[in-house]
């Protein structure tokens, strides 16, 4: 059985998923270094405990870098066909994020200089750390963003539309449609429709008043309310009947439709609700 939704726990197996996750970490942490660091300099280097907690702050940060920069390696990996612009991006977003361990290392070292032997070592060195994790802040957020561009404007390793990965069977794809959502209504879900519940729910006094036979009717709905909400199959009184969870309403009435069927059809639903004739 593909899967019905894409839950959090799915994201750990996804290596694009998972990236997006532990990029997170270095970029919080940059900033919590940065403000530890002004903090220090501020007190002149005097406050050991803080010098402490900056340098175990970014090592932190430097792991953080490395684990994400290979975490990336498995996204990109992963990644299928995606457009020449998109590509050009993944890797001016993997040359960035392949330097963010150097400024890392740079604030560790800056930080470490002030346990040296000179009277001004604390303050030059928390200056200097400072200095370092601004840039590193600047740097690490021009990544960031070609990371987030790559994902919201180019939709790289997001997850694919349900009907297009699971649930399209040799047929469909035999079938040549150019959009994989109207080969799905068209072999999946149109042919479920006209077997199980057109029958009853066409013609001119349809039961409930609601006409399963052409998309106006079903986006209008019947006397409950819409029969479909596109985008939200969990919202909408037709999955609400197939699930047969609300006994007043059980759709088709004489027996529950498969597992299988009723997942096509909430793929749809989700994907949109394409239709045609
Ligand atoms: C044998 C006839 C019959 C078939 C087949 C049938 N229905 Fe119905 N449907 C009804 C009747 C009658 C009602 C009115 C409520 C009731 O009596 O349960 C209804 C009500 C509904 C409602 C509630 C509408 C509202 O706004 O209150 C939905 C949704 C629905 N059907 C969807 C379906 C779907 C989807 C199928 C096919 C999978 C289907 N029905 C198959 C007879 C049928």
């Amino acid at each position: 059985m593909p899967p019905a939704s894409y839950g959090p726990l799915d994201a750990l197996n996804d290596p694009s998923a998972r990236h997006a996750i532990l990029t997170h970490f270095p970029v919080v942490l940059s900033i919590g270094v940065l403000l530890l660091t002004i903090a220090s300099a501020a007190m002149k280097g005097a406050n050991r405990t803080l010098r402490t907690t900056a340098l175990v702050a970014s090592v932190l940060l430097l792991i953080s870098a490395l684990v994400a920069v290979r975490s990336g390696d498995a996204a990109e990996a992963a990644v299928g066909n995606i457009p020449q612009v998109a590509r050009d991006l993944v890797h001016e977003h993997e040359e960035q994020a392949e330097r963010v361990w150097l400024f890392a290392l740079a604030i560790v070292l800056a930080v470490a200089t002030g346990w040296a032997k000179p009277r001004r070592a604390p303050l030059l060195s928390s200056i200097a750390a400072a200095v370092v994790a601004l840039v590193s802040v600047g740097w690490i957020g021009q990544t960031a963003h070609h990371g987030g561009t790559l994902v919201y404007v180019y939709g790289v390793g997001t997850p694919k539309p349900l009907a297009d990965a699971d649930l399209r069977s040799d047929e469909e794809k035999a079938a040549g449609f150019a959009d994989v959502r109207i080969a799905h209504f068209v072999t999946k879900v149109q042919p479920l429709l006209d077997e199980h519940c057109q029958g009853c729910h066409g013609g001119e006094d349809p039961p409930a008043n609601l006409d399963l036979t052409s998309i106006t009717s079903i986006l209008e709905g019947g006397d409950t309310g819409p029969a479909v909400i596109p985008g939200k199959p969990n919202e909408g009184v037709l999955m609400r009947a197939l699930s047969y969870e609300d006994e007043e309403i059980a759709m088709p009435p004489d027996e529950k439709l498969s597992d299988d069927a009723i997942t096509a059809i909430a793929a749809w639903i989700r994907d949109g609700a394409v239709w045609t004739e």
